[in-house]
């Protein structure tokens, strides 16, 4: 079947925490977007008209993009943006996968209000799915809102070299709650729910920059799938999530919860993985989000009960969760490895040295500005045509070279709090890929370091699911910890959280041509450079090349 919307991208007026009315960028005049819903084998077709005074894209996170990289959304990467009175025609089918997914805009600032949830059911329905069918579900969108236009506080951190500030509300499903001063009721979502039904939650983290700890009180969950892949079932009481990842969730009731008429918070805070930052309290803001879960029946007017969240520093608790979930059935793993890839991942700064146009948009301060990189290489996009079309064209000269790194330019105590790394923080500002012939093995160390601070990156890889064999703290040791990996049923993601000072092994078959995305999902850190691009070349037959662009390409 064939699943058709048109999303206008263009303006809302809106007033949350009682602030003034205030304009912002949204589909359809939603926030969240629409939610798409799809079967699995489906075709996706999305007419975006852009109506925003904005250049803009829509992403679809998560999907495969098989034979149809012109559909994945990054600007610059496999396409111009949709200048404002622009339109651009989105299709892509969605073959081979099923669960919890979600679109955003990919041109900088603007996914913090243009963001909305994709769902992929099974072919034969709900009544397909590998566990028992629940009686409802229920879309829970996390992310962030700021009293402020979002395009003015990235403007701001890119010509200061500062982060933006942290938001004023993390929200779900677009409202903050009454946890905040003067949030009126109507700007509480509420959750209604019925005795003796079952819930599943399918929760998406479109925050900007903040990993979130997510709880109901009186109440547990069973983890089902994450990135839209199966898991064994998952027993918690509380979900960690980082923007980028999906979790779907049954909401199971402590015994005594009052099923009729009782009412309890849905909460999340910031998950703050900083050590050793500047100022690590500074980074978010911690405050809670909330939305109300609500059982039928007779009307109470006591206040929801509260859940007890962890601390925002409970690195145990995030670990905890991230390290136990298993794939639902054991993964086909490919065991042989053709490109092996250790790659840091961290914040720095960046000499701009005396070509100025290499920088951020104004000159530095003191010579050097803040910037993000994965093993040195801080990413800039090209400005005059996308990196597909130039592949496409056979004519990378001014747009991209091929001389990504395997490894980083030296070697040194990744994570050590005493170790003189000075000199390290210095990146070069560039566009490289990494070239993989089709059908290859990839395996990628993600190491964090202590550059700046140990940070958990939620690193996202577009256009292909990646296994997650480990993840750990320290320096990865390549003879001992590849004893730590899970062959059998590693979980299959899209997005992995590197732990905090730690590292994360990821591998995965490129076997789609085309450019991809691998970047964090901080849209701070993605700012300043922290992204990386593969380029899968072609295989054998027309079927596994790249398929020439469709005629409604954007130009820019
Ligand atoms: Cu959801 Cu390139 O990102």
């Amino acid at each position: 079947a064939v699943v058709e919307h048109t999303f206008n991208v263009g303006n809302l007026s809106i007033s949350q925490l009682c602030q003034p009315e205030m304009i912002i960028t949204a589909v359809n005049g939603q926030l969240p977007g629409p939610t798409i819903v799809a079967s699995e084998g489906d075709t996706v077709v999305v007419h975006m008209v852009n109506e925003s005074p904005y250049n803009a894209t829509i992403h679809w996170h998560g999907i495969f993009q098989r034979g149809t990289p012109w559909a994945d959304g990054p600007a610059m990467v496999t396409q111009c943006p949709v200048l404002p009175g622009g339109n651009y025609t989105y299709r892509f089918n969605v073959t081979g996968q099923e669960g919890t997914l979600w679109w955003h805009s990919h041109f900088s600032f603007l996914r913090a209000t243009v963001y909305g949830a994709l769902i992929i059911k099974p072919r034969g329905g709900a009544k397909a799915y590998p566990f028992p069918k629940p009686d409802e579900e229920k879309v829970v969108v996390l992310g962030e809102w700021w009293n402020a236009s979002v395009y003015d506080l990235q403007q701001n951190a890119l010509h200061t070299g500062q982060p933006a500030p942290p938001a004023n509300a993390y929200t779900i499903n677009g409202k903050p709650g009454d946890f905040y001063n003067c949030s009126a009721l109507n700007q509480t979502h509420k959750f209604e729910l019925k005795q003796n039904k079952t819930y599943m939650l399918r929760i998406i983290n479109a925050a900007l920059n903040t990993p979130l700890f997510f709880k109901v009180a009186n109440h547990s969950f069973t983890v089902v799938a994450a990135d839209a892949c199966y898991t064994k079932p998952y027993k918690t009481d509380v979900v960690v999530i980082s923007p980028g990842q999906t979790v779907d969730a049954f909401l199971v009731p402590d015994a005594g919860v009052a099923a009729v008429g009782g009412r309890y918070y849905m909460a999340v805070i910031p998950y703050n993985s900083a050590v050793n930052a500047l100022n690590p309290e500074f980074l978010y803001s911690l405050t809670t989000g909330s939305a109300v879960v609500e059982y039928a029946g007779s009307v109470t007017t006591l206040p929801p009960v509260r859940p007890q969240l962890p601390q925002y520093n409970d690195t145990a608790t995030v670990h905890r969760f991230l390290s136990n979930l298993t794939a639902l059935v054991p993964n086909r793993v490919p065991l042989a490895v053709d490109t092996h890839m250790f790659v840091t991942v961290s914040m720095g700064d960046t000499v701009c040295g005396p070509d100025q146009t290499m920088c951020m948009p104004n000159p530095p301060i003191n010579g050097t500005i803040f910037a993000s990189s994965m093993n040195n290489a801080s990413l800039i996009l090209p400005k005059n045509t996308s990196m597909l079309e130039a592949l496409y064209h056979n004519n990378a000269d001014g747009v991209y070279t091929r001389d990504f790194p395997d490894t980083p330019p030296l070697v040194f105590d990744y994570t050590a709090d005493a170790s003189d790394t000075a000199t390290l923080k210095f990146t070069t500002k560039s566009t490289k890929v990494k070239t993989l012939p089709y059908n290859s093995t990839v395996q990628m160390v993600l190491q964090n370091t202590r550059l700046v601070s140990k940070e958990s990156h939620p690193m996202h890889l577009h256009g292909f699911n990646f296994f997650v064999l480990a993840q750990d703290f320290g320096n990865y040791n390549e003879t001992t910890d590849p004893a730590k990996f899970n062959l059998v049923d590693p979980q299959e993601r899209n997005t992995v959280a590197v732990p905090t000072g730690g590292w994360a092994v990821i591998r995965f078959v490129a076997d789609n041509p085309g450019m991809w995305f691998m970047h964090c999902h901080f849209d701070a850190h993605l700012d300043f450079g922290l992204g990386m691009v593969f380029e899968v070349q072609d295989g054998p037959t027309a079927e596994t090349s790249l398929p020439p662009p469709p005629s409604d390409l954007p130009q820019c």
